[in-house]
């Protein structure tokens, strides 16, 4: 019988067979002793623990973030944090040993600082906050994108969250270029910096450009100008191409990848490799026979964790996006475009070969 929970709680053995795996290939494994880092971007509804998992499994990727965990007025119990981020069970790290940092989003200093403090005793590698978030809902309530517009604020929360948690914990921030436009970017990057803030990444885009192309990269290179810490860029990059002129556009040298690595699980790899050997490969690292197993445990982990209805969901909506990269995972979201029971994926997946009886092993 195939114990889920264990496979997901117990994957020493499945990392120690996965880091053989890859590591006995030149093209995954390479050193790497530039200081430039990768990170996973924290996506709600998308890149949970279980992608987190999945895609920090595969390599390249220096630190992940949680989906934002919204606060409003009430202090929020340790169940609600470990429910968005069960990497506080082990120690805050993804099972491949990666960093996870817990994303806020709120607009309450006090309510915000509260919620941290109690974050913070759980042990996450940083506590991140979020302002971005273009929903409605949450700009309604002054949360997310909507306190672009409010620097003093944004300011208000950064200090209260930094007093909040003890001085070793760190405290980053993500914002995008501005609300309706990007005219105060600099400014609210000078607010969260000057709140405490030891990070900023920035997605280049204001809330009013959604998520269309493209991502105003030289903008970021205003706002690491403007501050003085690090600052790590985002948007649009796709490929190591995308990499390469985010990085001349935006004069950064930290990346975080979100909709692209989730494409492409190989594309940090692909970038490391890129800023070693100076070459723009096109094509995906990964192999597709690679991607398989991959898929494998990603629905061993979505049985595990999910209810039945939103199982078959959950893997089509990352077929969705891996099809951008691979014809196969086109082939493979037709195939299953229709299905919705369960057991008729792991069938397909089994004829596949996606599901290794090694990974069915208990
Ligand atoms: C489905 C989805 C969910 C997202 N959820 C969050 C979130 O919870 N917190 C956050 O700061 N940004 C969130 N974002 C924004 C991403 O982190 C990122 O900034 C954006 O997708 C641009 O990067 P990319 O072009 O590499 O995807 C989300 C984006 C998408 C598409």
């Amino acid at each position: 019988m195939v114990h889920y929970l264990q496979f997901f709680l117990n994957t020493s053995l499945l990392r120690q067979r996965d880091n053989a795996a890859y590591s006995s290939s030149t093209i995954y494994f390479f050193p790497f002793c530039m200081s430039a880092r990768i990170y996973l971007a924290p996506m709600e509804g998308l890149l949970d623990c279980v992608l987190r998992d999945i895609l920090t499994r595969v390599g390249g990727v220096d630190r992940c973030v949680t989906e934002f965990i919204r606060v409003t007025h009430t202090l929020l119990s340790e169940r609600s944090f470990l429910r968005t981020m069960p990497e506080l069970l082990n120690g805050g790290r993804t099972p491949a040993g990666v960093p996870v940092r817990a994303q806020l989003l709120g607009s309450d200093p006090v309510s915000m600082a509260e919620n941290a403090a109690r974050l913070a005793a759980l042990g996450p590698h940083g506590i991140d906050l979020n302002f971005g978030c273009p929903a409605k809902l949450v700009n309604r309530h002054g949360g997310g994108a909507a306190l672009l517009q409010n620097p003093e604020q944004l300011n208000r929360i950064v200090s209260a969250v930094r007093r909040a948690v003890p001085a070793d914990m760190p405290v980053s921030a993500k914002m995008r270029l501005g609300f309706n436009d990007d005219l105060r970017a600099v400014e609210c990057a000078q607010a969260i910096a000057d709140g405490g803030a030891e990070e900023l990444v920035v997605h280049a885009r204001t809330k009013a450009d959604a998520y269309r192309p493209p991502a105003y990269w030289e903008r970021i290179n205003d706002i690491r100008l403007g501050v003085g810490i690090p600052v790590v860029a985002n948007g649009e990059i796709w490929t190591v191409d995308d990499a390469r002129r985010c990085r001349q556009a935006s004069g950064c040298e930290h990346l975080m990848l979100g909709r692209g690595m989730v494409s492409d699980p190989g594309l940090a790899l692909a970038i490391r490799q890129s800023q070693r050997q100076g070459d723009a490969n096109t094509d995906p690292v990964l192999p597709w026979s690679d991607v398989l197993p991959l898929m494998g445990a990603f629905w061993l982990l979505v049985v595990a964790r999910l209810e039945k209805r939103q199982q078959a969901g959950r893997l089509k909506q990352w077929l969705n996006f891996m099809r951008r990269r691979y014809p196969q995972a086109q082939a493979a979201y037709d195939a299953l475009r229709t299905l919705h029971d369960p057991e008729l994926v792991a069938q397909w997946l089994q004829q596949q070969g996606a599901l290794r009886q090694d990974l069915l092993q208990s």
